[in-house]
């Protein structure tokens, strides 16, 4: 039998992706290869909602996409491609605006959030219509399951709504998607402000993918830790500690108890230490694989071109029978 269709995809809205993203997503992508039929995507399209240079964002998307290989995301078992290779998520986009609420759109809450930040001048109607870019993301695959975080629920929820309605005015057209719920993915905090998620919007609480490993060491073992010097799991008295714990055994594989127990009576120094160590094993690797892909940007593009060529029909046969369904 077919293996379920698998969608995700990041922003490149960086250069590097942090070991939020590593653990929080890409170890996941890679494992999930195995058993679906998954297809990663670079979303360029959705990382234009801010102002951003065209050849810096060129440039991201490319590093965005050798650290989804760098980090084992393999082109021969899963496709990797940009979404703005594959014009259909755009069109498609057109044909789910129409068939959104204003008000619909308008509870979004990440849309509310963002848009109260930058202010109405400052607010673009691409961001408005970010989650149908999204639901077009996911239809144009009949992708069955979708890897979501919390933030991301309410845009799948509005996926799942868009494609009931369009099968139930239209006729069955589209899969409707299923959130794949990752047990015990890891959720990691800001190294320096450990009670908000890490996230590459803070300036030095992350551990970056592509950063030198000096410098990573040096986050790692100047991290906020906590008063006592207890080495616990204690996410409301110790976020600091917790997140190290957190991070150290999603990368080492020791459970947390068992942590706990080998640093008993030892300092946190000593833990930051080891996990610089840690860290530095699994970051370092990964650096060198993604600058290694990046130091030849035709390979790569080609590797990304060959993506776009294996999805494109799906995306292609898609958007056939929505226009033919709708009367285009
Ligand atoms: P950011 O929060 O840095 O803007 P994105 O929202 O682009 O990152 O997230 C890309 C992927 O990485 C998503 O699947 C998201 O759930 C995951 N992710 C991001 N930050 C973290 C984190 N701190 N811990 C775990 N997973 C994360
Ligand atoms: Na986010």
């Amino acid at each position: 039998t077919a293996r379920p269709r698998l969608f995700s995809g990041m922003q490149p809205t960086q250069d590097s992706l942090h070991i939020g993203n590593y653990l929080g997503a890409l170890v996941n992508w890679v494992q999930m290869q195995e058993s679906f039929n998954a297809i990663y995507s670079v979303v360029d399209l959705h990382a234009l909602t801010v102002d951003v240079d065209p050849d810096v964002l060129r440039q991201r998307t490319r590093a965005t996409a050798a650290q989804y290989l760098a980090a084992g995301v393999d082109p021969a078992k899963s496709a990797v491609f940009v979404q703005s290779h594959v014009p259909e998520h755009a069109e498609l986009t057109w044909i789910l605006s129409c068939l959104t609420g204003f008000g619909e759109a308008s509870r979004m809450t990440q849309f509310k959030d963002k848009s109260a930040k930058r202010g109405s001048e400052g607010t673009n109607v691409g961001l408005f219509t970010y989650p149908i870019l999204m639901a077009a993301d996911i239809l144009l695959y009949d992708a069955a399951k979708v890897p979501v975080g919390e933030d991301q629920r309410q845009h799948l929820e509005l996926s799942r709504n868009l494609a009931q309605r369009f099968n139930g005015r239209y006729g069955e057209t589209f899969v409707v998607p299923e959130p794949h719920i990752l047990e015990a993915t890891a959720k990691i905090q800001d190294l320096q402000n450990p009670t908000a998620k890490m996230s590459k919007t803070s300036p030095t609480g992350t551990i970056d993918l592509l950063a030198d490993p000096k410098v990573t060491a040096k986050r790692v073992r100047s991290a906020v830790t906590d008063t006592g010097r207890e080495i616990r799991f204690d996410e409301a008295e110790k976020p600091g500690v917790s997140n190290l714990l957190s991070i150290y055994s999603a990368l080492d594989g020791r459970s947390i108890e068992q942590l706990e127990s080998d640093y008993d009576g030892k300092g946190y120094g000593d833990l930051k230490k080891d996990l610089a160590e840690v860290v530095v094993g699994v970051v370092g690797p990964i650096r060198e694989r993604a600058t290694e892909l990046l130091s030849d940007p035709a390979e790569l593009d080609r590797i990304l071109a060959e993506g776009a060529e294996r999805v494109r029909p799906i995306a292609a046969a898609t958007l056939a029978r929505v226009y033919d369904r709708v009367g285009l």
